[in-house]
């Protein structure tokens, strides 16, 4: 018997359904955030993602060599090749770019609930602004996005860390460099033992950073990171133009009425080393799960791949978590196909019968007709259209431009009409919203 790799995952029709509902409910709200929809390659060069995605994702990726003997990876994410095709067009493209894609991703990783080794991205990408504006218009779209599903602030919140008052308090210490101490600090809430990382990682100052963690991880509010940072007089001046910054992005965001679903948590650093200033994560409310979404502003990347400086920030909001969330709290539509009309004839009358089959569709609507080798009489063929789950059947008689019955199936209302008089009906029907009952058409 053979089986799909662990960590990889089949979609049977319901469930592409409700992948595909996923998918166009982003497309349609990042629409209206005015984003364009770009696409890059699966595989990519190993170290489009070893030098600039840092040591986590590193180890987790999907790497071999090819025939022509390259080092090439399945893509872990979509920043690298988004930073490195902006970058490679960048004098020409109009900014602000605001682009969003939607792919498959892999990595590595033990599969458990929420994590699996091939999983799906949305990721929206705003380059070529700077300031706090930009980081509040992200913001909004991941959290209008999750509300467009129906979830509300009872289900999800958003946690907001920053990377510069991280940089700037860190500034005070000798260190070789800041990010293995963001890089403990990203484990510190799954794993124990930080202080001890610190103490390793800087002996002389390790306690000393670890007493500021201590309080900052406390801090959720702008008031008490005001107090912390007013301990320090050096670093008074630059904590509060950050924390001007930071008033801004919480203006975006209660401007839009989306205060309860945001908190300010600098414990939150992530995990990728290119990331630059705010950073932020959804989590599904009270859930111990993984993240629903994550992101940050990353304003050096481009420079670093393509040479060409450029502010960005962006998110991937990916399909496992909140999938799984979707069917915890009730929120996938049901999935219910229905072809719209099942054509029946007589059965020397072929020719007539997939004519009128094909008129149909051409009009796009979901046809069926019996395509059973033997035994088409009128009786089996009705049947297989019960079965069919067809809304309507339309019976073309005899003559191939004379009158059909047109049946409603659940109600058995039967109207012998004119060919071009039903086919007017049905499409009228087909216009109506729900005429194919709640199923999980795509977006048009
Ligand atoms: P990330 O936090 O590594 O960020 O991934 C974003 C989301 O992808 C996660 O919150 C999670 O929902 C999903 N995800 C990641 N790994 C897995 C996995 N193994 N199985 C299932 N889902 C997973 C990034 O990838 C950044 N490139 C996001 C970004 C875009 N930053 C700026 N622009």
């Amino acid at each position: 018997m053979h089986r799909a790799l662990p960590g990889f995952r089949e979609f049977y029709p319901a469930d592409c359904a409700l992948r595909n509902h996923i998918f166009a409910t982003f497309r349609r709200v990042v629409r209206r955030f005015g984003f364009e929809e770009f696409d890059g390659p699966t595989l990519e060069p190993l170290e489009l993602f070893t030098e600039k995605s840092g040591q986590e994702i590193a180890s987790q990726l999907f790497h071999f060599e090819d025939r022509g003997g390259r080092a090439v990876a399945l893509r872990p994410e979509m920043t690298p090749t988004l930073a490195r095709m902006v970058g490679a067009r960048a004098a020409g493209l109009k900014r602000p770019m605001r682009w969003s894609n939607v792919g498959e991703a892999f990595r590595y990783e033990r599969p458990q609930k929420g994590r699996l080794r091939s999983f799906y991205q949305m990721n929206a990408d705003l380059l070529g602004v700077e300031g706090a504006a930009a980081d509040g218009e992200l913001l909004l779209l991941l959290l209008s996005v999750l509300s467009e599903f129906g979830l509300t602030a009872e289900d999800f919140h958003v946690r907001i860390g920053d990377r510069c008052l991280w940089n700037l308090f860190l500034s005070q210490f000798s260190l070789d460099g800041v990010e293995p101490v963001l890089a403990a600090i990203d484990r510190m809430e799954r794993e124990e033992g930080t202080r001890e990382r610190l103490l390793a990682l800087a002996p002389a100052d390790g306690a000393a950073i670890w007493d500021g963690i201590s309080v900052l991880r406390t801090c959720h509010g702008l008031d008490g990171l005001r107090q912390f940072f007013g301990q320090f007089a050096p670093l008074r001046e630059r904590a509060e133009q950050r924390l001007a910054d930071w008033e801004g992005l919480l203006e975006c965001v209660a401007g839009a009425g989306f205060s309860p679903n945001v908190s300010v948590d600098l414990t939150v650093v992530r995990g990728l080393a290119y990331y630059t200033g705010f950073v932020f994560e959804a989590f599904e409310r009270g859930g111990e799960g993984r993240a629903l979404a994550g992101g940050g502003r990353y304003d050096d990347l481009v420079s670093k791949l393509a040479g060409t400086p450029l502010p960005a920030v962006g998110f991937a909001i990916g399909d496992v978590t909140l999938a799984n969330l979707l069917v915890e709290k009730q929120l996938v539509p049901v999935y219910h196909p229905r072809p719209a009309v099942f054509v029946l004839w007589e059965g020397d009358r072929h020719r007539e019968g997939l004519a009128l089959v094909t008129e149909l569709r051409r009009h796009g609507l979901a046809v069926l007709w019996d395509l059973s080798p033997v035994s088409r009489s009128l009786s089996k063929q009705m049947q297989r259209a019960d079965r069919s789950g067809a809304i309507f059947s339309l019976f073309a008689a005899a003559d191939g431009n004379g009158p059909v019955t047109l049946r409603h199936m659940e109600s058995g209302e039967e109207e012998k009409m004119d060919r071009a008089a039903a086919i007017s009906r049905l499409v009228e029907c087909h216009r109506r919203p729900g005429f194919t009952g709640p199923d999980l058409r795509q977006d048009p």
